[in-house]
């Protein structure tokens, strides 16, 4: 048994190092409006599974005055609890010691709850708040972040990594959220960017405040980067175990089989999609008509909302949608919502849940701005993530279906495992009116009432093609089906896939549209 004198001395080691950076700094860093690295543990995780390690580890640096320096625990706590009852590694930077700057010992004790999430295959929730790269150690300190953003590629794909930005997160430190699947950032809070208003201000003499530079606003309306935005620290971490309860624990596990609860009344899907094609409407009602309980948990909701991307459940087993929202630019593909959704369907096939596409999309978004921004090679990502994805694939068409659109958004010709289509869908070259402009131009153009002979040629054309039957009759779509069927046919399309199993070539690995 070890002596009491021993146990009062681990007791004060103990308390000393958890108070950080001391009362002053902890302060000033409540005055911000934020929690302290601990607080932030402790609410994220169930209460009472948080245990610590390396509290003891000290800096190394020996320059600058560093050597005359205690930074407890070196500005950041790891360790490993439990979420939801199940384990997860996390760490969180003490902003409240050296501003959280990252060291040597900083970044080792971040490497080895790194190193342990993967061999153990659990998530990894890292809380960013620091100054970055700390300034007295040089390149150790970058030598650091390149150890971090290594382990970030090496876990990708194999278990879930979760990056909470609750504070700045400035230059390099960037890239390890940025190689991450999930960033969470608060208003008021979040600040991310590479080059600081200092900087902007000396090299470009622009004026710009940090909260319009990187603020959570900016990073989740206008640059995509963060994929869940929170009015508070306590509104992120219900969102980040939200999350969790969707997520595989790693791209080994088996997808949690939950109580199975019908759709709401309120969801009737039968009055959602208005009849008139160029009606709006909010997709998101068709994914809530068709989901467990009609919960959706959406991810980036506020960036490129013309294409909606999240989880939800069927049958009480997690999907993933990725849906067209014709009430946001009618739901076109762009540049943005190419990138929103290529890199969710990877998401998805990487941690093997199925993927439920809705379709309703006049094609790619025509214009100089989008052919100059790329939407050639920023579009070719869908293809390339539909294509090489694995897991279930069913897709229902709403309503049109155009174009490249058609292609682009789960085809059969991309090797959708189900196709089903309700009976308004249009699966055509184009919309009717621009069909008929082109291909009747000449008969229009002379004929004594042009007006009335482009709407019969519209209406002849809306005969032939705009529905769903022509592509029913080669076999590209499976089924066509009255919307009210639509759970119960997802339902039996994804009970029978359970056991999908498909080859590829052999190859290291493909070269995507990156
Ligand atoms: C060492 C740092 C530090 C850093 C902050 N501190 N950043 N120490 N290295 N990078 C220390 C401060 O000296 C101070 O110590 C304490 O943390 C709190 O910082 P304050 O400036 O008082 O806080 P605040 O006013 O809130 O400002 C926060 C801040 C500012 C905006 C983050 O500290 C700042 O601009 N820091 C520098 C950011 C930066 O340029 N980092 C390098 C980025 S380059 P005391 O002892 O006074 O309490 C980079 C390269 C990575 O990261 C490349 C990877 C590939």
């Amino acid at each position: 048994m070890a002596s009491s004198k021993k146990v009062r001395e681990l007791q004060k080691r103990r308390e000393e190092i958890q108070l950080g950076g001391g009362e002053k700094a902890i302060q000033k860093q409540v005055a911000m409006g934020k929690m302290t690295a601990r607080e932030r543990i402790i609410e994220l995780l169930d209460n009472g599974s948080f245990n610590e390690y390396d509290l003891f580890v000290e800096h190394d640096a020996r320059d600058f005055g560093m050597e005359q320096k205690k930074l407890h625990g070196d500005g950041v706590v790891t360790g490993t609890g439990t979420v939801g009852g199940k384990p997860v590694c996390i760490f969180a930077q003490d902003f409240t010691v050296a501003g959280g700057s990252l060291g040597s010992m900083h970044a080792r004790k971040i490497t080895k709850i790194m190193d342990h999430s993967l061999k153990m295959r659990m998530p990894l929730i890292g809380i960013n708040d620091s100054g970055g790269a700390r300034i007295q150690e040089g390149v150790n300190s970058l030598a650091g972040y390149g150890e971090i953003f290594f382990r970030n590629t090496l876990a990708s794909g194999v278990i879930p990594q979760i990056s909470v930005i609750l504070g700045p997160c400035a230059g390099g430190a960037v890239y390890s959220p940025a190689l991450t699947d999930f960033v969470f950032v608060v208003d008021n809070i979040s600040k991310m960017f590479i080059t600081g208003p200092e900087v902007i201000k000396t090299v470009l003499g622009e004026d710009i405040s940090m909260e319009e530079l990187g603020g959570a606003r900016v990073h989740s309306e206008m640059t995509g980067n963060a994929h869940f935005f929170a009015e508070s620290e306590a509104e992120c971490f219900e969102q980040i175990k939200m999350l969790l309860s969707y997520i595989p624990w790693s791209n080994s596990a088996e997808r949690v089989q939950k109580e199975v609860v019908e759709p709401r009344k309120e969801f009737n899907i039968n009055r959602i999609v208005p009849a008139d094609k160029r009606m709006p409407y909010d997709v998101r009602d068709v994914i809530r008509s068709v989901s467990d309980d009609s919960a959706f948990l959406e991810v980036q909701e506020n960036w490129a909302a013309n294409i909606v991307i999240g989880f939800g459940r069927i049958n009480g087993k997690t999907v993933g949608y990725v849906a067209n929202q014709p009430k946001v630019l009618a739901g076109v593909l762009d540049v943005d919502s190419s990138d929103k959704s290529a890199r969710f369907i990877r998401y998805c096939d990487a941690f093997n849940i199925p993927i439920v596409t809705l379709v309703d999309l006049p094609g790619y978004l025509p214009g100089v701005d989008q052919e100059h921004a790329g939407v050639i090679r920023h579009g070719a990502k869908v293809l390339y993530a539909y294509s090489e994805a694995t897991v279930p694939k069913i897709t229902v068409i709403l309503r049109k279906a155009y174009g490249g659109g058609y292609i682009a958004m789960n085809s059969r010709h991309l090797r959708a495992d189900f196709v089903f289509a309700w009976p308004d869908a249009e699966v055509a070259v184009m919309g009717p009116e621009g069909a008929a402009n082109i291909i009747f131009r000449k008969e229009i153009a002379t004929a004594e009432d042009p007006d009335k002979v482009r709407k019969e040629k519209v209406d002849e054309y809306i005969e032939k093609f705009a529905n769903p039957y022509v592509a029913a009759a080669k076999g590209f779509i499976d089924s066509v089906i009255e919307p009210k069927e639509t759970r119960n046919v997802l339902k039996h399309a994804l009970e029978v896939s359970g056991n999908k199993e498909i080859g590829m070539p052999k190859k290291k690995h493909g070269i995507p549209p990156f």
